[in-house]
């Protein structure tokens, strides 16, 4: 386990992700009663965009950086609000120095009712998390194998609830993996929201991906992604996509109004594109736009 996410928080795939989440935790939300969030693959909750890490490869300017210059249309200013609040809250003084992870944005969302369970396996990573939660009774932080919790874990007590699965793509064999992961999880707890990750990058399986995960006959399949460069110049991401599960109904259109400012804020280069459809629509027919 050599991947350490300091390197990459607050870059471009963690825009689209931690927005689409809070998206998932305000809909929750709409109804009174508690909810959970799994986050399989945590990380370490806050991250120092001082740090020398963070520095060293600079990601975040050209993600949050380049977000919170930007002069936003009124319509996705709202959808980002969520997000973008947090981050302001983390950095009272402006600028951007701290930086919410997954777990600790949805934390930041919560009302007192709502629970998060968080599994992180790298023992250093973990610490930090554990100690960033440390005597938060709304939360759960575990030193396990996130794809072990996708069926040990589900599902929630609570019977509602959002799982997110971000795992580091740092082995061969993860789309598949991500493809079995819904699978199993989906069996135990299919009215769950899920948001899967994936990188979008040169010679990535992205259309056998797709393929797999319309084959599991899930119904209610949302896709996401953003590219900011062409993959043509780089051997690192050049795109990001999530796989929403179960969404609310007001996502997609949320998505098509947000994700072509995503596009013009954070693009790199004119190869630049976006797109948002059903990889299985609601009757569980295969529709793509
Ligand atoms: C992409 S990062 C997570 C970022 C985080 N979800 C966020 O959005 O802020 C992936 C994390 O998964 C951890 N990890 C790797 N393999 C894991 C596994 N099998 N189970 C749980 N965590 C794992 C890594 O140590 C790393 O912190």
């Amino acid at each position: 386990m050599n991947y350490r996410h300091i390197y990459h928080a607050g870059n471009f795939a963690d825009v689209l992700k931690h927005a689409v989440l809070a998206r998932l935790v305000r809909y929750q939300q709409n109804k009174d009663k508690a909810f959970r969030v799994l986050d399989t693959h945590a990380g370490i909750g806050l991250y120092d965009l001082s740090s020398e890490e963070a520095q060293k490869t600079g990601e975040w300017v050209d993600g949050i950086g380049r977000l919170m210059e930007a002069e936003l249309p009124a319509d996705v200013a709202d959808i980002l609000a969520p997000y973008l609040d947090a981050v302001r809250e983390l950095n009272p003084k402006g600028g951007i120095k701290l930086y919410p992870g997954s777990p600790k944005l949805a934390r930041m969302l919560f009302r007192p009712q709502d629970r998060l369970s968080a599994m992180e396996l790298h023992p250093e990573d973990y610490n930090r998390l554990h100690n960033l939660f440390e005597g938060d009774f709304q939360v759960r932080v575990t030193e396990l194998d996130g794809w072990l919790a996708l069926g040990a874990h589900l599902p929630p007590k609570e019977k509602r609830g959002i799982v997110l699965v971000d795992p580091p793509f740092e082995e061969n064999g993860e789309y598949e993996r991500l493809v079995k992961g819904l699978a199993a999880a989906y069996r135990r707890f299919s009215g769950g929201t899920y948001c899967l990750w994936y990188p979008i990058k040169k010679g990535a399986p992205i259309k056998s991906f797709h393929e797999e995960l319309q084959a599991l006959e899930i119904p209610k399949m949302l896709c996401a992604e953003l590219s900011v460069k062409s993959d043509r110049e780089t051997t690192g991401l050049s795109g990001t996509g999530l796989i929403v599960v179960n969404p609310p109904f007001t996502l997609k259109d949320e998505l098509h109004a947000l994700l072509p400012v995503l596009k013009t804020v954070l693009g790199q280069d004119r190869f630049a594109s976006q797109r948002a459809f059903w990889l299985r629509g609601e009757d569980g027919g295969r529709t793509q736009e």
